[in-house]
């Protein structure tokens, strides 16, 4: 088959969705590769590194439509472009179902396949191919980097000669997969960074990413805005008032806010009101990253830069990912051609539309004269909710004292017992043993019986310490072992000998473990 790249004609669009990286591995499928001339020049690839590639190279955007089998490009195609298509062919893009429902049919109607990349089934088998989460983390990352361009300070603290920078604060609102992008960015640029979203589950990520999670002061069973599939639901009244009380205290602090809450098919909720902007310092900076969805700030005007009275720069730009032309059309292109290698199982460059497999039916629009959206509910969610917890039940002050007493006693029946048993032991052992024995014997209980105490009650994130101080242990035993070294029994320097090297052990092994950590976190 001859897959097809036209150039986007979309006002301002940069990307390309064939890489001459891309089309090297399409022609392993055993694929033709054919684009127009200067589609790639936006992204930083010229026609010359295309026919390196073994791409041909046509000039005009009618010869491409007519040469392709398969054409595969960035935007939903204009009118002009939909003409162009023909029965038979193929065409992937990104295509709203929803938004563009009569091109779906015209499509449908000429006897074509559209294959919509937003549709691709968000499960695990599928990210490869997820464009979404592709342009998705482009954007996020961008929208760091677009507000650092605004915002007149460090985003890290410095302590410099001239004087004392405090760090930027930065809020991010939304911690889908843009959202963790851009906490990624903004702590990595050292700026203190708090998250908030209406998934309780996504705190523990927002967390491991080094940022603070902004809990509400609400009751937990309807604080979860989790809808199925890992996205969001609209959040009840209730909920939103709790959430804007919350930013409204924080508005003040914050020097940087970037948005990117959304609710599938639906506009974007207005989360960051007229007052909020006005509470905020001058230089601070939004930057609303569901603008192309009507905004998350009530003041963004998308695809424009504005600066509001009190001085806040508000960011309504809708083309991130174009604004990082190279980068994004490399990722879309891999997500094509990953389709592309689902869609030639057996690599030799015929196509098997095959609408059994989930990820080829979720993402088929127009198919066989048919539209053929929406699909069926795929057999596997994309990210399960976590599970609900039970609430504990309350407990009176009476109930409390009575399971605290319980649990005291059951504690010192054990210990008691623990003491009888260990007691008997020595007992035993003295009857028989001789009493120079039995006093080094003694120490050596009561030594493991305090050793076991202090550290079962050591603290899991105090366990590294806590290897320093069995190192001093460990020289400590060496040094008796040492002592013990001119003894005239021979089992006493048989086990003096085997306390240094096992004492050596863990010595060494210490140093190992914490060189393996240390490498861990150096920069290849
Ligand atoms: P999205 O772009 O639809 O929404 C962005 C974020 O806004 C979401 O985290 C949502 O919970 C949040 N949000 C909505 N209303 C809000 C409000 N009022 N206040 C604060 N936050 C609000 O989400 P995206 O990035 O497309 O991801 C949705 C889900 O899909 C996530 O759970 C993600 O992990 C999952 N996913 C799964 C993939 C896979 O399994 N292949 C691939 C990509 C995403």
């Amino acid at each position: 088959m001859k897959i097809g790249t036209p150039k986007e004609i979309f006002e301002g669009e940069n990307r390309v969705a064939m890489t001459p990286e891309s089309a090297q591995q399409l022609q392993k499928l055993g694929h033709d590769c054919v684009i127009e001339t200067g589609a790639g020049m936006a992204a930083g690839f010229d026609d010359a590194a295309y026919k390196d590639a073994g791409v041909e190279v046509v000039k005009t955007a009618a010869a491409l439509w007519k040469a392709a089998d398969v054409v595969a490009k960035v935007r939903t195609p204009s009118d002009a472009e939909m003409k162009r298509l023909r029965e038979g062919q193929t065409l992937i893009s990104f295509f709203s179902p929803v938004a563009d429902e009569a091109k779906m049919k015209q499509a449908a109607e000429k006897g074509a396949t559209v294959i919509a990349m937003e549709m691709i089934p968000r499960i695990s088998r599928a990210q490869k191919m997820d464009a979404l989460s592709s342009m998705a983390n482009i954007a996020g990352y961008r929208a760091v980097i677009e507000a650092g361009n605004n915002f007149g300070r460090f985003f890290t603290g410095q302590i410099t000669a001239a004087g004392k920078v405090p760090p930027a604060k930065v809020l991010v609102v939304g911690a889908g997969v843009a959202g963790l992008a851009a906490i990624g960015t903004s702590t990595s640029l050292g700026a203190i960074t708090y998250a908030f979203d209406v998934r309780p589950e996504v705190a523990e990520q927002v967390e491991s990413m080094g940022a603070e999670f902004v809990y509400l002061d609400f009751e937990e069973e309807q604080q979860d805005g989790s809808a199925s599939g890992g996205y969001a639901s609209v959040s009840s009244p209730e909920f939103r008032e709790a959430q804007l009380a919350k930013f409204r205290e924080l508005a003040p602090d914050m020097d940087i806010v970037i948005t990117t809450a959304l609710i599938p098919n639906r506009e974007a909720p207005e989360l960051w009101t007229e007052d909020m902007v006005k509470s905020m310092k001058p230089g601070s900076v939004i930057v609303d990253l569901a603008a192309e969805k009507g905004g998350n700030c009530k003041l963004t005007v998308a695809d424009e830069k504005i600066v509001t009275d009190n001085g806040v720069t508000i960011i309504g730009y809708t083309d991130f990912p174009s604004r990082m032309a190279t980068q994004s059309s490399t990722l879309f292109a891999t997500n094509i051609r990953h389709l592309m290698t689902d869609l030639t199982p057996d690599k030799d460059g015929v196509i098997n539309h095959n609408m059994d497999d989930d990820v080829i039916r979720g993402a088929t629009i127009a198919h066989g004269k048919e539209v053929t959206f929406p699909p069926p509910k795929p057999k596997v969610s994309a990210i399960a909710a976590a599970p609900k917890k039970e609430k504990a039940k309350e407990l009176t002050a009476e109930e409390k004292a009575a399971q605290e007493l319980a649990a005291f006693k059951t504690q010192t029946r054990n210990q008691v017992t623990l003491l009888a048993i260990g007691g008997a032991l020595l007992l035993g052992v003295g009857l028989v043993a001789p009493a120079s024995f039995m006093q080094h014997f003694i120490v050596f209980v009561l030594a493991v019986f305090v050793g076991f105490q202090v550290i079962w009650g050591v603290a899991h994130s105090l366990h590294t310490p806590l290897m320093a101080v069995t190192n001093a242990i460990s020289s400590i035993i060496i040094l008796g072992a040492l002592m013990q070294l001119g003894s005239s029994s021979f089992i006493v320097v048989l086990l003096a000998a085997l306390s240094v090297f096992m004492a050596g052990i863990n010595i060494f092994g210490g140093f190992m473990v914490t060189r393996r950590m240390l490498a861990m976190f150096q920069k290849s």
